[in-house]
Parts: C-alpha cells; sequence; structure tokens
C-alpha cells in the first residue's frame, strides 16, 4: 500500500495576518519500494511537504493517506508515523544520546523490541552506513565529524526498518566522495531493507543517479513529475527555475550544439560515457 497524497494544500500561520501558503494542491502517491527525487528551488516547499509525511506537520486542506492509515487523525496518525522513518537536514538536532550505540538504538527501543534485536539491528545499521562498531560505538555523538553525524543519525533511522525512507538534502555539505558514500549506501539499504525512497536534493546529478520518479515543485506546486529522462530534457525549464541539469545532460547538449549527434536523453555520466564510445565508433577518424 502507498503514501496518497491528495488535493493537499498548507498554509503557515492560517488565519493571521502573515498567513503563507507554501503547498497549493498538491497531487502525489509514493508506491512501495520506489525512489521518488523531490526537488524545486529555494522555498518552493520540499521541506513543508516532506514533513507532511509523517504527521510532523498536518494539511490546512486535504489528505495524507499512509498504507491507508489517515494522517489527519490522531490515533492513525502514530500507526502511519511508525512506517515512515525522517532524516533531516541538520543531523545535530537528531542526535541527543551519550553515545553513538545509545543514539542508533533510541528508535528500536521506542518499538519494544527485544534487546538481542536492538543489538543486532544496531550493528547492522552501523555496517550499513559504513561505521565501524568498534570504532564508533561508545563515541559520544557529538566527537563526531559531519559525515559519521550523518551516518549515525541515518543509521538511527534505519534500524527502525522504515517502510518509506524520508531524506532532506542527506548529502548536503559532504564532499563529492562523501556524496557518493551515502548515495550508495541510500541504495544498498534501500535494496536490503525493500524500502520506499523519498530524497530531497538541490543536486540534480544525484536525482539522476538514483530517482525512479522525479517531482519538481515550484513555488509551492507541482511543476512537473515524471521519469528522469523526462525531467531532465526540460534543461531550459529547470535553468529558468535556478535548477541546474545533470552535468551530463548540459555536456550532451553542448556537444549536440557542436553537431555531434548524440541520442536524447542523457543525464547519467554512464550514459554519456556510452553515447561518445558509439558515436566515435560510427566516426572511426574522430
Ligand atoms: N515556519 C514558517 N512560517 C512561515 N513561513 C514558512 C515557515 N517555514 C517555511 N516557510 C515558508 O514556506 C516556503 C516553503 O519553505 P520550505 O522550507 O518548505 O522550502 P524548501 O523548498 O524546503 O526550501 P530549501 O530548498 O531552502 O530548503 C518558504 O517560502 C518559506 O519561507
Ligand atoms: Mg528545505
Amino acid at each position: 500500500m502507498p503514501i496518497i497524497i491528495e488535493k493537499l494544500s498548507y498554509t503557515y500561520q492560517s488565519g493571521s495576518i502573515n498567513a503563507f501558503t507554501a503547498l497549493k494542491d498538491i497531487d502525489l502517491t509514493i508506491n512501495d519500494g520506489e525512489f521518488v527525487g523531490l526537488i524545486g528551488h529555494t522555498g518552493s516547499g520540499k521541506s513543508t511537504l516532506i514533513q507532511q509525511l509523517n504527521g510532523l506537520m498536518q494539511p490546512t486542506s486535504g489528505k495524507v493517506t499512509v498504507d491507508g492509515f489517515d494522517m489527519n487523525d490522531k490515533k492513525q496518525r502514530a500507526k502511519g508515523r511508525a512506517l515512515v522513518g525522517m532524516v533531516f537536514q541538520y543531523p545535530d538536532y537528531q542526535l541527543f544520546d551519550e553515545t553513538v550505540y545509545k543514539d542508533i538504538s533510541f528508535g528500536p527501543r521506542n518499538l519494544k523490541l527485544s534487546e538481542d534485536e536492538i543489538d543486532r539491528r544496531v550493528k547492522e545499521a552501523m555496517r550499513l552506513v559504513g561505521l565501524d562498531f568498534d570504532e564508533f560505538a561508545e563515541k559520544s555523538p557529538f566527537e563526531l565529524s559531519g559525515g559519521e553525524k550523518r551516518r549515525t543519525a541515518l543509521a538511527g533511522i534505519i534500524a527502525m526498518y522504515p517502510k518509506y525512507l524520508v531524506l532532506d538534502e542527506p548529502m548536503a555539505g559532504l564532499d563529492p566522495a562523501g556524496r557518493r558514500a551515502v548515495l550508495e549506501m541510500i541504495d544498498s539499504f534501500r535494496r536490503q531493507l525493500n524500502c520506499a525512497v523519498v530524497m530531497v536534493s538541490h543536486s540534480m546529478d544525484d536525482i539522476a543517479r538514483s530517482a525512479e520518479k522525479v517531482v519538481v515543485l515550484k513555488d509551492g506546486e507541482i511543476f512537473k513529475m515524471g521519469t528522469p529522462a523526462e525531467i531532465f530534457e526540460l534543461a531550459d525549464e529547470l535553468n529558468e527555475m535556478g535548477l541546474e541539469p545533470p552535468f551530463a545532460a548540459r555536456m550532451a547538449s553542448a556537444l549536440r550544439a557542436r553537431g555531434i549527434s548524440l541520442p536524447g536523453c542523457i543525464y547519467t555520466n554512464e550514459a554519456l560515457v556510452n553515447a561518445l564510445v558509439e558515436f566515435k565508433g560510427g566516426h572511426s577518424n574522430v
């Protein structure tokens, strides 16, 4: 069963003179196991939208159901929320316990699992996020680097085996190697735990690599939704919104402009390399 968002609108400080409508008429479904990339200019409503997925915020109008649980209803919300793991942009807000081990085990402990199962899950989650147990388990989260904190926050969420994993800018502030590592990690536990992922990212390259469905928000509305190929084809519109298409898509379009004939819908580096190799094969003197 999916997450279904129907006609959702959200107004901050509704009814006051400062009322601001951040989301308008959003219809969106997040299917089981699907990887959804959420992009949009700053202030377009991405964070506001994902906070509706676990009931942290309730719609001003419209409806969110998580596997049939109505998130407008207090009792049902708790059940729906248990299925949705949320990792915020700033891991500092998420870490609070004395040791990495205690921090990661907090969620599973709340699920009232046995100590053995908690221990198993903490170890598994640490392995999945690439934190060495002997080195990190007894460390204080506050001694960690930015990347290690992010991994700890992620581990705490995946140890609860969420059915839907929601990530707000999980790669923000990391260097390219760190970004790749976190993205690979997300891919790998998605496969192992079979969960759906909703990822907000400013990086079109990261979205292009992983997402099956891309949602573009603009001024609180869904501007476009489709496969990465369908979305990244709209290079001009994305550029106008201040969203830079993936490197490979920009490169392919520059090469086409120079008369090099390449197939459409190139948006990953791998596809670009393949297309260039093919092009060269057809022009052996190039
Ligand atoms: N607590 C609040 N009160 C009033 N307006 C708010 C509040 N939080 C956010 N907003 C406004 O709602 C709009 C959407 O904000 P949101 O944080 O969801 O955008 P975003 O797409 O996540 O942006 P970013 O890419 O910068 O993270 C923005 O115009 C923002 O100023
Ligand atoms: Mg945001």
